[in-house]
């Protein structure tokens, strides 16, 4: 006897294969219902590159950072494994994110898939997760200081803030506690839900098939999903696309399959190129350290940029909240039967504003990003501070009035030797008030509510360091004065 007609008397192969690859699917289907497919073989990408770095990988804080760079130097192919699984994170995202436009501009959230919708969101909300613990676990400067405003941004949460910081951090302080629980959640808790819930994704994509193109659900349709005769309807109209159908397999596979295989290679060549990157290890005490989170929580934290610190954390926590209620409310919400985007102007509003939004600020967040990296005319090594200022010196539109190096307006003084003459004790105090100075200077006060005066501090260091033309650098000859300080009649 043949080994498959031994398999198939006691599990029933064949029943198995008809279920899963004999289906008729609706005819007509497009490469953008390939990214779901795509989204699952990175999946898998990250399945077998994860355990790969388990295997070297040790969750302490006194260990985590060597393993990391032993995995890069030491291991064969552990820096390439290391950067294919930091690539395909990110693609993860990208494509989790493709695939719900793609099942949102579709309308293939409605009747009768809004389960699957649900089931969506929970996947999209752990892949973030994963992003997120994932983040941690190398131990460098980047991991660490990102993780601490991650963690601190959960604190803000109205009445559960002090609890949800614990839990995340396993106590006050991020450390070894913290560490522990970020990889058991990033290799055993995470990995758990997500595969459970795939696992329901794909068998009910299998039991109720999957959704045709839009117009073959519109012709003739009642005007809402919950009419009483919409099931009747559906059910005749998704029979009908599966006549003139096609079979999952092979025509189906074969799509799913190119792509699959184009998202791997793309990945392994960023890996090649790219590598994963590694900063210094982790130091709580380098307080100056400007964190950067991974780039798909930017838009995110632009936004916030963009509001006063007393509103910060109403935005941290109201938009992440009516983002998820607005997703899981979605289906629920919109009953109508229209499926093409062009028949909800709506939904295709909404999606530009979402799409567009975050594509703009995500733009912004990069552009800064690029602005703090650009090196010095004079070939100075900034700190963190110092870029920190240079970049709030662009932003306030300093040099609208003063020139440094050729560059500038002409109102204010030049302030290309400014750190020459000056302290940063002075020019904090002259960016604060200048008026104190000279009662009918021309300059702007930048004291709060402007700025406040950790940014103050920031633009006073950065002006340190102009000390000239590009490629001189003078020594300081400092000769600050200060106002007289008005006496205290008696
Ligand atoms: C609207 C034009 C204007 C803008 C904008 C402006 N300044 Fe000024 N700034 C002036 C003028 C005018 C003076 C000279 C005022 C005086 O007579 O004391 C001055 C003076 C200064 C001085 C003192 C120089 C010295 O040696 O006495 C510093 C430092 C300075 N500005 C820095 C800044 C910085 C940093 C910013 C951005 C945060 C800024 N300025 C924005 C117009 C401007």
């Amino acid at each position: 006897m043949r080994p498959s007609g031994w398999l198939d008397e006691r599990i029933d192969l064949r029943g198995l294969r008809r279920a899963l690859l004999d289906r008729e699917v609706p005819d007509r289907l497009t490469w953008w219902h390939t990214l779901g497919s795509a989204t699952l073989t990175l999946f898998l990408v990250q399945i077998v590159t994860g355990a790969v770095l388990a295997t070297f990988y040790s969750p302490s804080p006194d260990h985590a950072y060597d393993s990391i760079v032993f995995v890069e130097r030491t291991v064969r192919a552990g820096s390439l494994v290391r950067g294919m699984h930091r690539w395909a994170a990110s693609f993860m995202v990208v494509l989790t994110l493709a695939h719900m436009v793609r099942v949102f501009s579709m309308g293939a959230y409605k009747y009768p898939r809004e389960i699957n919708w649900l089931l969506g969101v929970g996947l999209f909300l752990v892949v973030m997760a994963f992003g997120f613990t994932g983040y941690l676990l190398p131990w460098d400067q980047k991991a660490y200081w990102a993780t601490q405003v991650g963690t601190n941004m959960a604190g803000t949460t109205p009445i559960v803030g002090a609890f949800l910081v614990d839990l995340l951090r396993g106590g006050a302080q991020l450390g070894a506690a913290t560490l522990s629980r970020f990889y058991a959640l990033h290799v055993l808790w995470l990995p758990l839900f997500l595969g459970t819930m795939v696992i329901v994704h794909l068998a009910l994509v299998v039991r109720q098939g999957i959704a045709p193109r839009t117009n073959a659900l519109e012709d003739g349709a009642p005007r809402r999903t919950s009419d009483p005769e919409y099931a009747q309807y559906y059910q005749r109209a998704y029979a009908a696309t599966k006549r003139s159908g096609v079979r999952f397999w092979p025509d189906i596979i074969a799509k799913d399959a190119i792509v699959g295989a184009g998202v791997v290679v793309a990945i392994v060549l960023l890996a090649l190129t790219f590598g994963a990157g590694l900063e210094a290890p982790a130091d709580p005490t380098d307080t100056s350290y400007v964190p950067r989170p991974e780039w798909y929580f930017l838009p995110f934290f632009q936004l916030l940029k963009l509001f006063p610190g007393s509103m910060e954390s109403t935005i941290a926590i109201g938009v992440p909240l009516f983002l998820v209620i607005a997703l899981v409310g979605l289906p629920f919400f919109d009953r109508r039967s229209q499926r093409s985007l062009r028949h909800r102007p709506l939904a295709l509003g909404s999606m530009i504003v979402a799409l567009g939004g975050s594509g703009f600020l995500l733009g912004a967040a990069i552009r800064e990003d690029l602005q703090l990296a650009r090196p010095e005319p004079s070939g100075a090594v900034l700190t963190s501070v110092q870029r920190a200022g240079r970049a709030q010196f662009a932003q306030q539109q300093c040099g609208s009035c003063h020139k440094v190096r050729g560059e500038g307006g002409e109102d204010g003084p030049d302030l290309t030797e400014i750190g020459v003459h000056r302290s940063a004790a002075w020019l904090h105090s002259y960016l604060e008030q200048p008026k104190r100075f000279h009662p009918d200077a021309d300059m702007p006060s930048f004291g709060p509510p402007v700025l406040s005066h950790q940014e103050i501090e920031e633009i006073a260091q950065y002006l340190t360091t102009l000390r000239g033309p590009p490629g001189v650098e003078l020594k300081p000859d400092i000769h600050d004065t200060f106002p007289e300080v008005p006496k205290v009649s008696k």
